[in-house]
């Protein structure tokens, strides 16, 4: 064992392969078909790159794939643009020497090296590999317990024997190392023209490195024929719940004497003028709060201090596309945005439809998925004496999520 060192972490994802088995040469590569709706290799990075330590991920692809690889990439919900890539070799092996070169000067000390034909890895197993190497391991390996009983075959295919299967485990990636000594085995194995290693365990034991066995995951199965793909389609398609979370957002401003007030950003014409320290445009203020609060971070006041004077006078665009720009960062997509102002003056319905194509520019969202409604508030309270307008928002966003 290792004595405790600081972590910091690098990704490799396989995904060179042309799985033949698979069926490539009718379906295409394998880590590409799609399962619940998202191809293979998405899935994974998803897994990665929403898992929250800090991690630099390579994925190692085939030069043939590259516009297959742009377009999962393009559909990984968190830090796309971060994900980078390799061009890998004829074998897998050579295909991690690949990624882990490319991992070589970014001063990480840890790697994890995954198939990318591996969709159902999940987050408390990515727990259970971090936790062995902080813990000072020096590669860890995710393991099953073999369930069924093994026998060994005669070349003419009756059984020569029973192998005891008590201290038997089936491998599974992440397959986890300290980075220099596995980047240093890779490299020997390949000089010394070994190429048969069909895991990055056993180049590890060859190297003489200690592997601890670690709980693998039952569900985190490698899709290696056609069968394996249909049945991760449809066990996606059973098991994950959509993320969908709603946030709500209320504001109010003061009315003055003035010029007009600005609404959903279109300036409107009036005897009275909203007070704020920005340009007081409630209706986006509310829909700010609204989006922030589907991804629990905040509200406007925190993104955007009252008391700082850069904001003075400042057009409340900006605090809304901050705000869709923050739930796009943590993988949501906006499903519609809501808004209700309540206001005895001005009429709001002229201008109702610059204002919703105001909102689908500024959440780039479609003029179908934003509503602005209006109402007044009957002459009573202070909206019915003309003392303020209010608003509410409701924005609905949809997270890509880990399966359940
Ligand atoms: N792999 C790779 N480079 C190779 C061969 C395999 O990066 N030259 C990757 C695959 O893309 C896969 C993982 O290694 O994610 C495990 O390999 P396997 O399941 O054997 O995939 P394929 O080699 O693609 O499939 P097949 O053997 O059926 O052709
Ligand atoms: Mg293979």
């Amino acid at each position: 064992m290792q004595a405790k060192e600081q972590f910091s972490c690098g990704v490799v994802v396989v995904a060179a392969g042309r799985g033949e088995r698979a069926g490539s040469l009718s379906d295409g590569p394998k880590q590409y078909r799609p399962i619940g709706g998202r191809p293979v290799i998405t899935r994974v990075l998803d897994a990665f790159s929403t898992w929250p330590q800090d991690k630099i991920i390579i994925v190692v692809i085939h030069p043939d794939d590259e516009a297959l690889f742009e377009r999962a990439r393009g559909l990984v919900s968190k830090n796309a643009e971060a994900v980078r890539f390799v061009h890998g070799g004829p074998t897998r092996q050579l295909s991690v020497l690949a990624g882990l070169k490319a991992l070589e000067g970014t001063g990480i000390t840890h790697v994890m090296i995954h198939d990318a034909a591996r969709p159902f890895v999940d987050h408390a197993l990515l727990d259970r590999c971090h936790a062995s190497l902080v813990g000072g391991a020096e590669a860890a390996l995710p393991a099953i317990a073999v369930a069924d009983t093994l026998k060994r075959s005669t070349p003419d295919g009756t059984v020569a024997e029973t192998v005891p299967r008590a201290s038997l485990f089936a491998a599974q990636t992440p397959q986890c190392f300290r980075f220099a000594p596995i980047l240093a085995a890779h490299e020997r194995a390949a000089s010394s023209g070994r190429s048969d290693f069909t895991d990055d365990a056993s180049i590890a034991e060859w190297a003489g490195m200690s592997v601890a066995l670690i709980e693998g995951s039952v569900d985190n199965v490698k899709l290696t024929i056609k069968r394996d793909i249909a049945m991760a389609n449809e066990k996606w398609n059973r098991t994950a719940l959509p993320d969908v979370r709603t946030g709500n957002g209320y504001d109010v401003h003061q009315l003055v004497d003035g010029d007009g007030v600005t609404l959903c950003g279109i300036v409107i014409p009036h005897d009275q003028t909203l007070l704020g320290h920005s340009d007081a445009d409630v209706a986006l203020h509310a829909l700010t709060d609204a989006l922030l609060a589907t991804c629990g971070a905040g509200d406007i006041g925190d993104h955007f201090p009252p008391s700082d004077p850069q904001w003075k006078g400042a057009p409340s665009r900006i605090f809304l596309e901050h705000a869709a720009k923050i739930v796009r960062d943590n993988g949501g997509t906006i499903m519609n945005a809501d808004i209700s102002l309540i206001a005895e003056a001005p009429k709001v319905g002229p201008h109702r439809q610059a204002m919703r194509e105001n909102l689908a520019s500024m959440l780039g969202i479609s003029l179908d998925r934003c509503s602005v409604k209006a109402t007044t508030n009957e002459t009573i309270g202070f909206v019915g004496r003309r003392e303020g307008i209010a608003a509410i928002a409701t924005a609905t966003v949809v997270y890509a999520g880990q399966e359940t």
